[in-house]
């Protein structure tokens, strides 16, 4: 038998996360400290130990994990053990989920919290969730209840994530003691930084490089993904704004027929975005689809939005009512005749509409808001824009769309922060064009 050896050197962080034993653990901590990798080598090593252990992988959208936590597991965790089979890869069944399976017994299912029943009706030991922050409260309460199969001394939760708001339910969980916080260090990451001693802690080359991207970014994503730390942006323009009340999981039944808006921002070296909104009959906007992308001309946006809205010529869903677009003249001709669509002109007075945007966020009378966003809604993730960690999406613009400061520091709510605003300059087209603000006008009266 050909022996293989696995080498990994948990450090500091992820050494106490390999030690953990609460039934609750989260690791917190900035981009790339090595959070997900300290947890998927712990599942590893205890499918290991523990032959029939039953462990899970979890996310919220079961799509993302691919690209992410297996990734991590092909290329870093497990590849030795794939490559002498130790452990297979099984695609799952109508019934059954993918899941890895060791030849000791032990199994790692894959699952998403958006497709919930194939891994919610199991028991386990483990379960691993990554970005634990787009989970709901009842999500992670529900994957607490699966865990009780028995085959390890102790049972856990699992989880990572970048900060979020400090009012986020998992932070309150790690505030009142519920949940065990560990706090990842990017010096505890040994690609990012050496340790010639103990104590002693020196940059690499690879870890200078990756450094200088965290450390090139702005507001509230430099305070979470550098430093770290959960906290909402200063001057947050749509404070309104909350993961749970805004974003869906799943279009309301009988959307198929609700009528379409479609709102531009041009761009190439910035991300041209294209959003699909439908509109209920009380009158609240979906975002269900969006385009959010860099270094793409628009005929080939306008190719790649037809063929997912009219495949092979044939439209899929209702056309759009109405499309406002940015004032760029060259790039809205390009776009009308690849589409064989008019559009119109946004109204681009700034304040107006980020007010029609705030109003639509906030609870109306029946206590929900006028703005929705699916949580799937985007059609391709930009990797330029991934790699420099910087918004992918209008909900991730969101939280960091800020006042601009006033030359005493102070927010004025005048203008906004003019950067990652592109998916926040589109919905504030389209709310404008939809309401117009009702401001006291003066009346002429004759007699
Ligand atoms: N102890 C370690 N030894 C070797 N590589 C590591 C170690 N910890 C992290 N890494 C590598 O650093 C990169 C970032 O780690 P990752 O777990 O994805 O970070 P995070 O989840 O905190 O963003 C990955 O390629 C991972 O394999
Ligand atoms: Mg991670």
């Amino acid at each position: 038998m050909i022996e293989t050896v696995h080498l990994y050197r948990p450090r500091g962080s992820a050494r106490l996360a390999l030690e953990a034993r609460d039934p609750e653990v989260l690791l917190s901590g900035p981009a790339g400290t090595g959070k997900s990798r300290a947890a998927l080598e712990k599942l590893l090593l205890q499918a290991l130990k523990y032959p029939g252990m039953r462990g899970a992988i979890i996310r919220k959208v079961q799509a993302t994990l691919g690209s992410t936590a297996l990734k991590t597991w092909r290329e870093h965790v497990a590849p030795e053990a794939l490559a002498n089979r130790t452990v297979w890869f099984y695609g799952g069944s109508a019934e059954e989920p993918a899941q890895y399976r060791f030849a000791n017994g032990s199994t790692i299912v894959l699952g998403g919290m958006d497709k919930p029943s194939k891994i919610m009706s199991a028991e386990y030991d483990v379960a691993f969730v990554q970005e634990a922050t787009e989970l709901t409260v009842s999500d992670w309460e529900a994957i607490t209840t699966r865990l009780r199969n028995g085959r390890l001394p102790y049972q856990q939760l699992i989880a990572d994530c970048n900060p979020d708001m400090p009012t986020h339910w998992l932070k309150a969980r790690c505030d009142r003691g519920a949940t065990r916080i560990i706090e990842c260090r990017h010096e505890d990451n040994p690609v990012l930084y050496d340790e010639p001693e103990p104590g002693t802690c020196v940059l690499t080359v690879p870890g200078a490089a990756y450094m200088s991207k965290l450390d090139a970014l702005t507001g509230v994503r430099h305070l979470r993904l550098r430093k770290g730390l959960w906290v909402a942006a200063e001057g947050m323009i749509f404070d309104e704004w909350s993961s749970d009340a805004h974003i869906v999981d799943a279009m309301p039944a009988g959307w198929e027929t609700w009528q379409r808006y479609w709102s531009i921002d041009f761009g190439y070296t910035n991300p041209f975005v294209c959003q699909s909104w439908a509109e209920d009959p009380d009158g609240r906007l979906w975002l269900y689809r969006e385009w959010y992308m860099t270094g793409r001309t628009v005929d080939r946006h306008a190719r790649d939005i037809l063929s997912v809205v009219a495949p092979k010529g044939h439209w899929a869903e209702p056309r759009p009512h109405l499309i406002v677009a940015d004032h760029d003249a060259e790039n809205r001709a390009r776009f009308e005749a690849e589409l064989g669509l008019g559009t119109t002109n946004a109204d681009k007075n700034v304040k107006d509409g980020i007010e029609t945007v705030q109003r639509r966020l906030r609870p109306a009378g029946d206590g929900r808001p006028r703005l929705f966003f699916l949580r799937t809604a985007l059609v391709e993730r930009d990797e330029t824009l991934e790699d420099a960690r910087k918004p992918c999406s209008t909900i991730e613009e969101i939280p960091g769309y800020v006042w601009a400061p006033s030359p005493d520091g102070r927010p004025v709510k005048e203008e906004p922060v003019k950067i990652n605003d592109h998916g926040c300059d589109a919905m504030r087209y389209l709310c404008k064009e939809l309401d117009p603000l009702s401001r006291p006008s003066i009346r002429v009266m004759r007699w």
